[in-house]
């Protein structure tokens, strides 16, 4: 069997990880992939969201099935390319994608079929959004309607600042097209959950809770990142939480999409605010997330190939998933300046050292370079540890990450520590 990965990211190693864990014969390529993934798997260099050139490397090469990670793949319409062609794909159509890709169209779709999230309003014109900030109550959230980056969700302290934003998206097009229209909402309270759903277009299979860390410094401090971390189980979305969420927030999406004629194959990755009133969806990503699943696929100890199969093959319904015990802890060492700029190209030490078999270094950004393992982007890898509890599994991660070094290298050091 041939499967081809989607991405070059620590979840797309992650994913490629377990793969090779569950069948050491797989053939596993990885476009482009990255140089942790280059040892596992084999690199294709066809950007993730160049479509055609990835059909025609599957079609030539007799890839069976594709496995899609960044959303910029999806929107691009990548699943619709391979059906087309007849090629098996796990992954949202582009039209499905929209959930993410458009966040008014998410939004809309929320409050059609009644799933919690923040009170809203869209403009597409920035005189309009200016006049209706003037009557709203700060903090207040402004957001692009598309895709951009993970940069475009600004939380806004007063009507200067949120004016500042609007003028900077609407007039100055900071995201391009992607923020032609905005979308303004209410600021939720509280602490945020990621949970990721598998479907097959007709049923869906939870996968175990998790969270992650989007600030840059200890404390929840500084500015917005890729995320610097992830814990899974999250001792914040309890079991009691997980029921509501099922009830309130999973079921009734599926159910809608399933009414919008939406066939949606692929991860469903609900981002919540569990707030006083209850979970409330803050994003849908139509994707696995990251670094939530370098967290969380650890864990799995069922075969993961056979679910990313079931649900290109609408056959999910006979599969079950079975978590370890064990909880687990990642942190991202980023390059220096990130989440502005960076350096790359730089050595990495330390990563020949044997942290032991509970203890994986997820490449997140790396490059191959003379024979050297060198820094290739923001985050750059992704150290997860298992333990029999948090506190085990976060004293292995640090443990390992504290081996590991590349100038300018930062982590943050409470990843895990509210349990
Ligand atoms: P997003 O790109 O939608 O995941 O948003 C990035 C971050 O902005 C989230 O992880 C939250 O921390 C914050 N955020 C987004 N929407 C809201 C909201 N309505 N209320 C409070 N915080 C939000
Ligand atoms: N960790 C957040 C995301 O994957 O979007």
């Amino acid at each position: 069997m041939r499967v081809l990965v989607i991405g070059g990211g620590g979840r797309e190693h992650a994913i490629i990880w377990k793969l090779r864990k569950d069948d050491p014969a797989l053939e596993i390529f990885c476009a482009p992939g990255n140089a942790g993934i280059g040892k596992i798997a084999r690199n294709v260099p066809i950007e993730a969201a160049d479509v055609k050139n990835l059909a025609r490397f599957a079609a030539e090469n007799g890839v069976d099935l594709t496995v899609v990670g960044p959303e910029a793949a999806l929107a691009a319409g990548v699943a619709d390319e391979f059906a087309a062609k007849g090629l098996e794909i796990f992954g949202p159509t582009k039209a499905a994608a929209r959930l993410e890709s458009s966040k008014d169209f998410a939004k809309r779709f929320m409050r059609k079929y009644c799933v919690p999230t923040a009170g809203f309003e869209t403009f597409d014109r920035a005189r309009d959004a200016l006049s209706y900030i003037r009557e709203q109550k700060f903090p207040l959230v402004v957001k692009a309607d598309g895709l951009a980056a993970g940069k475009g969700v600004a939380v806004c302290q007063s009507e200067a600042e949120a004016a500042g934003v609007l003028r900077e998206v609407m007039e100055g097009r900071k995201f391009g097209d992607s923020g032609e229209k905005v979308v303004i909402e209410e600021f939720l309270e509280g602490k945020e959950a990621t949970y990721m759903v598998f479907s097959d277009g007709e049923t869906f299979l939870p996968m175990a809770g998790a969270h992650d860390y989007k600030r840059v410094f200890d404390g929840d401090l500084g500015g917005n990142t890729g995320g610097m971390g992830s814990v899974s189980p999250s001792p914040r979305f309890t079991a009691e939480i997980e029921r509501t969420c099922l009830e309130r927030i999973v079921r009734p999406t599926f159910d809608g999409l399933r009414r919008e004629d939406i066939l949606y194959a692929g991860v469903l990755y609900f981002e919540l605010m569990l707030t006083p009133d209850g979970p409330k969806v803050i994003e849908y990503n139509c994707r696995f997330g990251d670094p939530e699943t370098e967290a969380v696929i650890p864990r799995l100890k069922t075969g993961l190939l056979p679910v990313f199969t079931a649900c290109a093959r609408k056959r999910l319904g006979g599969i079950g998933l079975e978590w370890s015990d064990e909880a687990s802890v990642c942190v991202m060492l980023a390059s220096g300046g990130d989440p502005g700029e960076y350096k790359k190209g730089l050595e990495i030490s330390g990563l020949g050292a044997d942290f032991g078999e509970k203890t994986q270094v997820f490449h997140a950004g790396t490059a191959e370079k003379d024979g050297k393992t060198v820094t290739d982007g923001g985050r750059v890898l992704c150290v997860t540890a298992l333990g029999k509890d948090a506190r085990e599994a976060r004293e292995r991660a640090y443990e390992a990450a504290r081996r590991i070094g590349f100038d300018g290298a930062h982590y943050r050091r409470d990843i895990g520590s509210e349990e």
